[in-house]
């Protein structure tokens, strides 16, 4: 397999996050905070981005699963690990890796406001609008990239290239 493409730069990305957690502890209103992450795809970005809020937060995760193994969506989206602690009268930020066609965002919201929670805000590393196919609101997106399939920084594509430190584009995908 060919090593991605480069798209977004590891320098780029530490920079963007830097900005996104100044604005996001600027914004979210004083009182508890609740950052939730989306796992797998948001564990390294959340990781960052936590690191840049400067108050106190705790930290949650939700495990799902929307795509399988597959880079073309379900459009599914399976609660595979829920919240360790209750989100009510706390200002949450659900945390994601990208939002494509924004069906699991979607899902998640409705989750969270569900159970009370003082606000309920997100936050995307990525956005592909062009994919969109469900209005949701994605209040602090990182970067807005092309109809491309993109691995690393958390994101993969059969579990790999999580790891890798930039944002790159999977030749021979299928980016449908
Ligand atoms: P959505 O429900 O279509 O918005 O898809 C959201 C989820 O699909 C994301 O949280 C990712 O895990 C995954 N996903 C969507 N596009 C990509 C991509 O280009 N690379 C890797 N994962 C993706
Ligand atoms: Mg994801």
């Amino acid at each position: 397999m060919n090593l991605p493409v480069e798209l977004i730069s590891a320098t780029a990305i530490q920079a963007r996050v830097q900005a996104m957690g100044q604005e996001i502890g600027a914004k979210v209103p004083a009182g508890p905070m609740t950052v939730v992450g989306v796992l797998r795809g948001a564990f390294i970005f959340m990781a960052d981005l936590v690191r840049t809020i400067d108050r106190p937060v705790t930290c949650d995760f939700l495990g799902v699963r929307s795509y399988g193994d597959a880079t073309v969506s379900s459009g599914v989206v399976e609660i595979k690990g829920d919240l360790a602690a209750p989100i009510e009268n706390r200002h949450v930020l659900l945390v994601e890796d990208i939002v494509d066609t924004g069906l699991t965002l979607k899902y998640l919201l409705d989750l969270l406001a569900a159970r009370g929670p003082a606000s309920l805000s997100t936050c995307a590393l990525l956005s592909k609008p062009s994919r969109r196919r469900i209005q949701v609101a994605v209040d602090y997106t990182g970067f807005e990239v092309p109809d491309e399939f993109v691995v690393g920084y958390g994101l993969d594509a059969g579990q790999l290239y999580r790891n890798l430190p930039y944002i790159g584009i999977l030749s021979g995908a299928i980016a449908t």
